[in-house]
Protein backbone atom coordinates (compact mmCIF):
# COMPACT_ATOMS: atom_id res chain seq x y z
CA UNK A 1 0.00 0.00 0.00
CA UNK A 2 1.57 3.40 -1.00
CA UNK A 3 2.83 5.52 2.00
CA UNK A 4 1.10 8.40 3.61
CA UNK A 5 2.51 11.48 2.00
CA UNK A 6 3.90 14.25 4.35
CA UNK A 7 1.11 16.53 3.39
CA UNK A 8 -1.57 14.51 4.58
CA UNK A 9 -0.06 13.30 8.16
CA UNK A 10 -1.77 16.00 9.48
CA UNK A 11 -5.14 14.97 8.83
CA UNK A 12 -6.78 14.19 11.95
CA UNK A 13 -7.24 10.40 12.67
CA UNK A 14 -5.44 6.87 10.81
CA UNK A 15 -5.05 7.74 6.82
CA UNK A 16 -4.69 4.78 4.61
CA UNK A 17 -3.69 5.14 0.93
CA UNK A 18 -5.03 2.45 -1.55
CA UNK A 19 -4.19 2.11 -5.29
CA UNK A 20 -7.02 3.04 -6.55
CA UNK A 21 -11.07 3.50 -6.14
CA UNK A 22 -11.93 -0.10 -6.18
CA UNK A 23 -9.24 -0.54 -3.39
CA UNK A 24 -10.90 1.98 -1.54
CA UNK A 25 -14.44 0.20 -1.58
CA UNK A 26 -13.10 -3.25 -1.01
CA UNK A 27 -11.69 -1.71 2.07
CA UNK A 28 -14.27 0.17 2.93
CA UNK A 29 -16.97 -2.99 2.50
CA UNK A 30 -14.43 -5.06 4.79
CA UNK A 31 -14.44 -1.95 7.07
CA UNK A 32 -18.34 -2.18 7.51
CA UNK A 33 -18.46 -6.16 7.32
CA UNK A 34 -16.57 -6.05 10.71
CA UNK A 35 -18.19 -2.81 12.30
CA UNK A 36 -21.47 -4.73 11.55
CA UNK A 37 -20.71 -7.66 13.32
CA UNK A 38 -18.94 -6.03 16.52
CA UNK A 39 -22.07 -3.75 16.60
CA UNK A 40 -24.22 -6.67 16.57
CA UNK A 41 -22.26 -8.50 18.82
CA UNK A 42 -22.61 -5.98 21.40
CA UNK A 43 -25.98 -4.09 20.58
CA UNK A 44 -28.00 -6.62 18.24
CA UNK A 45 -28.11 -3.17 16.05
CA UNK A 46 -25.73 -1.68 13.64
CA UNK A 47 -26.54 2.12 13.45
CA UNK A 48 -24.65 3.31 9.97
CA UNK A 49 -25.73 6.83 8.09
CA UNK A 50 -24.57 6.91 4.16
CA UNK A 51 -23.55 9.40 2.39
CA UNK A 52 -24.73 9.87 -1.39
CA UNK A 53 -22.04 11.54 -4.38
CA UNK A 54 -20.44 9.40 -6.73
CA UNK A 55 -17.70 7.72 -4.48
CA UNK A 56 -19.35 5.39 -2.14
CA UNK A 57 -21.25 3.40 -5.37
CA UNK A 58 -18.69 1.46 -5.68
CA UNK A 59 -18.77 0.01 -1.81
CA UNK A 60 -22.91 -0.22 -1.75
CA UNK A 61 -22.12 -2.94 -5.04
CA UNK A 62 -19.53 -4.93 -3.29
CA UNK A 63 -21.59 -5.30 -0.27
CA UNK A 64 -24.59 -5.99 -2.15
CA UNK A 65 -22.32 -9.21 -4.23
CA UNK A 66 -20.43 -12.15 -2.78
CA UNK A 67 -19.42 -12.65 0.12
CA UNK A 68 -21.07 -9.66 1.94
CA UNK A 69 -25.05 -10.03 0.27
CA UNK A 70 -24.87 -13.84 2.38
CA UNK A 71 -22.56 -12.97 5.30
CA UNK A 72 -23.50 -9.50 6.96
CA UNK A 73 -26.54 -10.22 9.56
CA UNK A 74 -28.35 -7.35 7.52
CA UNK A 75 -31.48 -7.62 9.69
CA UNK A 76 -29.75 -5.79 12.38
CA UNK A 77 -28.93 -3.16 10.19
CA UNK A 78 -30.63 0.66 10.53
CA UNK A 79 -29.65 2.66 7.52
CA UNK A 80 -29.58 6.84 8.08
CA UNK A 81 -28.47 9.21 5.92
CA UNK A 82 -25.55 11.56 6.51
CA UNK A 83 -27.47 14.20 4.25
CA UNK A 84 -30.10 14.83 1.34
CA UNK A 85 -30.70 16.83 -1.39
CA UNK A 86 -34.22 19.05 -1.54
CA UNK A 87 -35.38 16.37 -4.16
CA UNK A 88 -38.02 13.67 -4.39
CA UNK A 89 -37.14 9.83 -3.10
CA UNK A 90 -36.97 9.17 -6.92
CA UNK A 91 -35.30 12.10 -8.29
CA UNK A 92 -32.28 11.70 -10.04
CA UNK A 93 -30.25 13.29 -7.61
CA UNK A 94 -31.57 11.58 -4.46
CA UNK A 95 -28.93 10.22 -2.16
CA UNK A 96 -32.11 7.95 -0.91
CA UNK A 97 -32.69 6.69 -4.31
CA UNK A 98 -28.63 6.09 -5.41
CA UNK A 99 -28.79 3.92 -1.61
CA UNK A 100 -31.62 1.98 -2.62
CA UNK A 101 -30.17 1.22 -5.73
CA UNK A 102 -27.38 0.05 -4.94
CA UNK A 103 -27.88 -1.51 -1.75
CA UNK A 104 -31.15 -1.35 -0.40
CA UNK A 105 -33.09 -3.23 -2.73
CA UNK A 106 -30.30 -5.86 -3.17
CA UNK A 107 -29.97 -7.06 0.58
CA UNK A 108 -32.24 -8.42 3.31
CA UNK A 109 -32.45 -4.81 5.20
CA UNK A 110 -35.82 -3.88 6.56
CA UNK A 111 -37.12 -1.32 4.40
CA UNK A 112 -38.81 -0.36 8.29
CA UNK A 113 -35.09 0.15 9.66
CA UNK A 114 -34.57 2.56 6.58
CA UNK A 115 -34.20 6.57 7.77
CA UNK A 116 -34.87 8.88 4.84
CA UNK A 117 -33.95 12.60 5.19
CA UNK A 118 -37.44 14.11 4.55
CA UNK A 119 -35.50 16.86 2.69
CA UNK A 120 -38.61 17.44 0.09
CA UNK A 121 -41.03 18.65 3.08
CA UNK A 122 -42.21 22.12 2.61
CA UNK A 123 -40.17 23.11 5.35
CA UNK A 124 -37.00 21.74 6.06
CA UNK A 125 -36.13 23.59 9.67
CA UNK A 126 -38.99 21.18 10.78
CA UNK A 127 -38.20 17.91 8.66
CA UNK A 128 -34.96 18.53 9.84
CA UNK A 129 -36.10 18.71 13.78
CA UNK A 130 -38.30 15.46 12.84
CA UNK A 131 -35.32 13.64 11.46
CA UNK A 132 -33.21 14.72 14.73
CA UNK A 133 -36.45 13.23 16.80
CA UNK A 134 -36.10 10.02 14.92
CA UNK A 135 -32.39 9.54 15.78
CA UNK A 136 -33.08 10.80 19.46
CA UNK A 137 -35.72 7.62 19.05
CA UNK A 138 -33.46 5.29 17.55
CA UNK A 139 -30.31 5.60 19.06
CA UNK A 140 -28.38 5.72 22.62
CA UNK A 141 -26.96 9.15 23.38
CA UNK A 142 -23.35 9.80 22.62
CA UNK A 143 -20.63 10.54 24.39
CA UNK A 144 -20.97 13.99 26.46
CA UNK A 145 -20.82 16.70 24.00
CA UNK A 146 -22.39 20.76 23.36
CA UNK A 147 -25.69 18.56 22.21
CA UNK A 148 -25.74 15.19 23.80
CA UNK A 149 -26.07 14.21 20.56
CA UNK A 150 -27.21 10.34 19.62
CA UNK A 151 -24.42 8.02 18.63
CA UNK A 152 -24.30 6.29 15.20
CA UNK A 153 -21.83 3.34 14.95
CA UNK A 154 -20.52 4.38 11.91
CA UNK A 155 -20.77 7.27 9.10
CA UNK A 156 -19.60 6.92 5.78
CA UNK A 157 -18.52 10.33 4.81
CA UNK A 158 -17.38 11.63 1.45
CA UNK A 159 -15.24 14.88 0.39
CA UNK A 160 -16.02 17.58 -1.99
CA UNK A 161 -13.63 19.28 -3.98
CA UNK A 162 -14.24 22.75 -1.90
CA UNK A 163 -13.51 20.52 1.42
CA UNK A 164 -17.76 20.09 2.38
CA UNK A 165 -18.66 17.24 3.70
CA UNK A 166 -21.84 15.72 4.28
CA UNK A 167 -23.88 19.28 3.60
CA UNK A 168 -21.83 21.09 5.69
CA UNK A 169 -20.47 23.53 3.11
CA UNK A 170 -17.97 25.92 3.37
CA UNK A 171 -18.76 29.73 4.53
CA UNK A 172 -22.81 28.08 5.67
CA UNK A 173 -24.45 28.18 8.82
CA UNK A 174 -24.92 24.98 8.72
CA UNK A 175 -21.16 24.64 10.10
CA UNK A 176 -22.03 26.58 13.38
CA UNK A 177 -25.05 24.19 14.36
CA UNK A 178 -24.00 23.21 17.89
CA UNK A 179 -27.20 22.88 19.45
CA UNK A 180 -28.90 20.58 17.11
CA UNK A 181 -28.12 17.21 15.54
CA UNK A 182 -29.98 17.83 11.71
CA UNK A 183 -29.92 20.76 10.23
CA UNK A 184 -30.74 22.43 6.92
CA UNK A 185 -27.74 22.70 4.26
CA UNK A 186 -27.30 25.02 1.59
CA UNK A 187 -24.83 23.65 -1.71
CA UNK A 188 -23.20 25.53 -4.40
CA UNK A 189 -24.44 23.83 -6.63
CA UNK A 190 -27.93 22.36 -7.48
CA UNK A 191 -30.00 21.28 -5.70
CA UNK A 192 -28.69 23.99 -3.36
CA UNK A 193 -31.22 23.20 -0.22
CA UNK A 194 -30.24 20.11 1.61
CA UNK A 195 -30.84 18.48 5.18
CA UNK A 196 -27.68 17.37 6.87
CA UNK A 197 -26.23 15.60 10.33
CA UNK A 198 -24.60 18.36 11.68
CA UNK A 199 -21.10 18.42 13.71
CA UNK A 200 -22.24 17.40 17.39
CA UNK A 201 -23.87 14.35 15.24
CA UNK A 202 -21.26 13.27 13.39
CA UNK A 203 -18.72 13.56 15.98
CA UNK A 204 -20.63 11.27 18.37
CA UNK A 205 -20.07 8.98 15.75
CA UNK A 206 -18.13 5.49 17.30
CA UNK A 207 -16.69 5.75 13.84
CA UNK A 208 -16.04 8.17 10.87
CA UNK A 209 -14.78 7.26 7.48
CA UNK A 210 -13.78 9.20 4.75
CA UNK A 211 -13.66 7.86 1.40
CA UNK A 212 -11.84 10.12 -0.97
CA UNK A 213 -10.94 9.37 -4.97
CA UNK A 214 -9.09 10.76 -7.44
CA UNK A 215 -6.84 13.67 -8.17
CA UNK A 216 -9.50 16.28 -8.31
CA UNK A 217 -10.18 15.50 -4.57
CA UNK A 218 -6.14 16.04 -4.08
CA UNK A 219 -6.32 19.59 -3.50
CA UNK A 220 -9.21 19.35 -1.01
CA UNK A 221 -7.65 16.92 0.86
CA UNK A 222 -4.36 18.89 1.51
CA UNK A 223 -6.88 21.77 2.58
CA UNK A 224 -8.11 19.58 4.82
CA UNK A 225 -4.92 18.40 6.33
CA UNK A 226 -4.00 22.27 6.93
CA UNK A 227 -7.32 22.58 8.88
CA UNK A 228 -9.06 24.72 6.01
CA UNK A 229 -12.08 23.05 5.26
CA UNK A 230 -15.44 21.90 6.74
CA UNK A 231 -14.21 18.49 6.21
CA UNK A 232 -11.30 19.18 8.96
CA UNK A 233 -13.73 19.87 11.92
CA UNK A 234 -14.62 16.12 11.72
CA UNK A 235 -13.17 14.74 15.02
CA UNK A 236 -14.98 12.12 16.56
CA UNK A 237 -15.33 13.08 20.87
CA UNK A 238 -14.46 9.13 21.28
CA UNK A 239 -14.55 7.18 18.18
CA UNK A 240 -12.10 6.41 15.23
CA UNK A 241 -11.38 8.80 12.52
CA UNK A 242 -10.31 6.76 9.49
CA UNK A 243 -9.21 8.16 5.83
CA UNK A 244 -9.85 5.80 2.99
CA UNK A 245 -7.55 7.67 0.19
CA UNK A 246 -6.46 6.21 -3.10
CA UNK A 247 -3.06 7.79 -4.39
CA UNK A 248 -4.52 9.99 -6.99
CA UNK A 249 -6.43 12.07 -4.42
CA UNK A 250 -3.34 11.82 -2.02
CA UNK A 251 -1.40 13.39 -4.64
C1 LIG B 1 -23.93 14.75 -1.25
C2 LIG B 1 -22.89 14.05 -0.43
C3 LIG B 1 -21.60 14.84 -0.39
C4 LIG B 1 -20.57 13.95 -1.08
C5 LIG B 1 -19.38 14.75 -1.56
C6 LIG B 1 -18.42 13.91 -2.34
O1 LIG B 1 -25.08 14.53 -1.06
O2 LIG B 1 -23.54 15.46 -2.18
O3 LIG B 1 -23.27 13.44 0.68
O4 LIG B 1 -21.15 15.27 0.82
O5 LIG B 1 -20.16 12.94 -0.22
O6 LIG B 1 -19.85 15.80 -2.38
O7 LIG B 1 -19.08 13.47 -3.49
P1 LIG B 1 -18.41 12.49 -4.54
O8 LIG B 1 -18.28 11.18 -3.90
O9 LIG B 1 -19.39 12.47 -5.69
O10 LIG B 1 -17.12 13.11 -4.92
Amino acid sequence: MPDVPEHLRALHGDVVVHDDADAIAAACAELLAGASADACASRGRFDVALSGGSTPVATFDRLAGAPYRDSIEWPVWAVYFSDERAVPADHAESNYRLVREHLLTRVPIDPDRVRRMPADAADLDVAADEYAVTLHGDLPPGPAGPAGAPRLDCIVLGLGTNGHTASLFPGTPALNVVDRWVTRGRADHAPFDRLTLTYPTINAAALVVFLVSGAGKSAALRATAAGATPAADVMPADGRLLWLLDSAAAG
